[in-house]
């Protein structure tokens, strides 16, 4: 779906500042439980060449759809203590995005065992080392408040007085098949949680099925993703503050790049280096990865490689973006340094990231997890974000997902298999009309406009349409639920605990 151009559609899709700060403040406050609304518009089509690349800035058309994660059928509250058929442990492992993912999925597998979950626990020696747990990171109160018509959620597990003595509830440990569907958890897991009070799910990623048949536990999962997780209150203003200052002349562009020493060792995309940064690569990938032959034009032609900086600035600039365009990089260390920046800084002067636009006091509280969260808030609060490379529930790929969310805010995507051929001709010095070449694959894009989630394609990154709704249509299914659900859910709680 494109954008119309129509004079409607310029007039109602426009976005000022004002309509981002109230979006931002419900963010922040956590208002927006019901549903984020986003303005209703209807598209007309348009061909590429009629296509003015300004029309990127506003929201992509919602056609009628807006988001919504309030359940839609019956939805009884959670088990009291109890009723509750025990505790549920996990740990959840890898980078910010990944983790993330694991939270939502155990606030479901809460729900499935009728069980009480215990605050969930981040992996601190992972990749970022960093000692930060969810405490540290996201807003408890609010998770909790925010879910509590879903699961009950403790901070630890309870003592027990046994034979006249109270001693921990020890969880009985399990690592759960890659993907379980449902019925492993109302199965196997019942079973042990019900025999020892309490499991511990260990590792926890990527441990529940993301494609689950029911739709009310995938928008629970909305709900944990969309709302309940919210960045403690220093990082949410520390991202605002740079939102903010991004904007002082306007739209901003948020870019995640993933040309990071350990993406480009697993890709195996190693030519382009020099001997000593092949050097270091290769060890890296001895180190972490299985051993394979990996060659450097086969991957690069299947897009495997992370994208350059420099391909990345000629893809925004063949776009039609202004060289005057502000950019924020979201990134981590760069592998290989200057030389691979300058030509993209080159195209587009007004790079900036955390901390060339943040205060030095942001320096300091925003290492390892808390910067990537200030990243993806960024991110997240972006006109444009452009992810250049995807993988399952990475950085990337979980922002697109809430952008779709939050508005139909603008995704561009780069297809890099398409595209790899036009960049491989340039590397072998056939550069002519590389540019109409890439707009050719560019503007075959949604853009982050409503779609329907085909797989291989992650609910992470497109809950469309459990998580979305419209108000006047036949389909049952699509229906938003009345307005009044949050009293009805609110009744039925406070009766449940006379
Ligand atoms: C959970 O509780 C509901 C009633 O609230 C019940 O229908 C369901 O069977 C229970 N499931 C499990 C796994 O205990
Ligand atoms: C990796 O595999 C290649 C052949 O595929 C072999 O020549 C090489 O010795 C292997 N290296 C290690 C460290 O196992
Ligand atoms: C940016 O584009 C303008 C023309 O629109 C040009 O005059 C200027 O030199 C460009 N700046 C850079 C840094 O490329
Ligand atoms: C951020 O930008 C500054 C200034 O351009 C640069 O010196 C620094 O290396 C960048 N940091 C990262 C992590 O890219």
């Amino acid at each position: 779906m494109r954008r119309g151009l129509s004079s409607e559609t310029l007039l109602r899709r426009h976005r000022g500042p004002a309509r981002l700060w109230i979006a931002v403040a419900a963010l922040v406050a956590g208002t927006i439980w019901l549903s984020s609304s986003s303005s209703v518009i209807l598209l007309g089509t348009s061909r590429v060449q009629d296509f003015h690349v300004n029309e990127l800035w506003r929201t992509a058309d919602a056609n009628g759809w807006r988001a919504s994660s309030a359940p839609r059928a019956y939805w009884p509250p959670p088990p009291t203590e109890s009723e509750s058929n025990g505790y549920v442990r996990v740990r959840c492992n890898g980078g910010l995005s990944q983790q993330r993912s694991a939270i939502c999925n155990a606030v479901v597998v809460a729900r499935i065992m009728n069980a009480t979950l215990v605050l969930p626990e981040l992996d601190t020696n992972s990749f970022w080392h960093d000692e930060s747990g969810f405490v540290d990171i996201y807003d408890v109160p609010h998770f909790i408040k925010t879910l509590k018509y879903d699961v009950r959620i403790v901070m630890s597990v309870p003592k027990i007085t046994a034979q006249g003595k109270a001693k921990k509830l020890r969880a009985y440990k399990i690592d759960p098949p890659r993907d379980a569907p449902v019925t492993w958890y109302r199965t196997t897991a019942l079973e042990k949680i019900r025999e020892c009070g309490a499991i511990y799910l260990t590792p926890f990623s990527h441990r529940l099925s993301e494609e689950i048949d029911d739709p009310e536990l995938q928008r629970l999962r909305c709900r944990v993703n969309y709302h309940a997780l919210q960045f403690k209150s220093n990082i949410m203003k520390t991202s605002s503050d740079i939102a903010n200052k991004l904007r002082s002349e306007g739209h901003f562009m948020s870019i995640h790049l993933r040309f990071e020493l350990d993406m480009l060792a697993y890709a195996g995309c190693i030519d382009i280096f020099s001997p000593k940064e092949q050097e270091i690569l290769l060890k890296y990938r001895e180190e972490h990865f299985p051993n394979k032959t990996l060659i450097y034009k086969e991957r690069k032609l299947i897009g495997k490689c992370p994208l350059t900086p420099e391909e990345v600035g000629l893809i925004i600039r063949a776009m039609g973006f202004h060289n005057t365009t502000r950019i924020y990089l979201a990134s981590g260390k760069l592998f290989g340094g200057k030389r691979f920046t300058k030509p993209f800084k080159a195209m587009f002067p007004r790079l900036e990231n955390h901390s060339s636009v943040g205060s030095g006091k942001l320096e300091e509280n925003t290492r390892g997890l808390a910067r990537s969260a200030v990243d993806y808030m960024v991110c997240l609060l972006s006109d444009i974000f452009v992810p250049t490379y995807d993988g399952p529930s990475n950085f990337a790929n979980n922002l697109m997902g809430h952008r779709l969310y939050y508005g139909f805010r603008t995704t561009i995507s780069p297809n890099r298999k398409a595209l790899a051929p036009i960049f491989m001709d340039m590397e072998e010095g056939h550069a002519s009309g590389y540019e109409e070449r890439i707009r050719q694959v560019m503007f075959n894009n949604r853009f982050g406009a409503p779609h329907k989630r085909i797989r291989p394609e992650s609910f992470y990154t497109n809950s469309w349409p459990e998580c979305f709704c419209q108000m006047n249509t036949r389909n049952r299914a699509d229906q938003c639920p009345p307005n009044n659900v949050n009293d009805v859910l609110e009744r039925r709680y406070q009766k449940r605990k006379i």
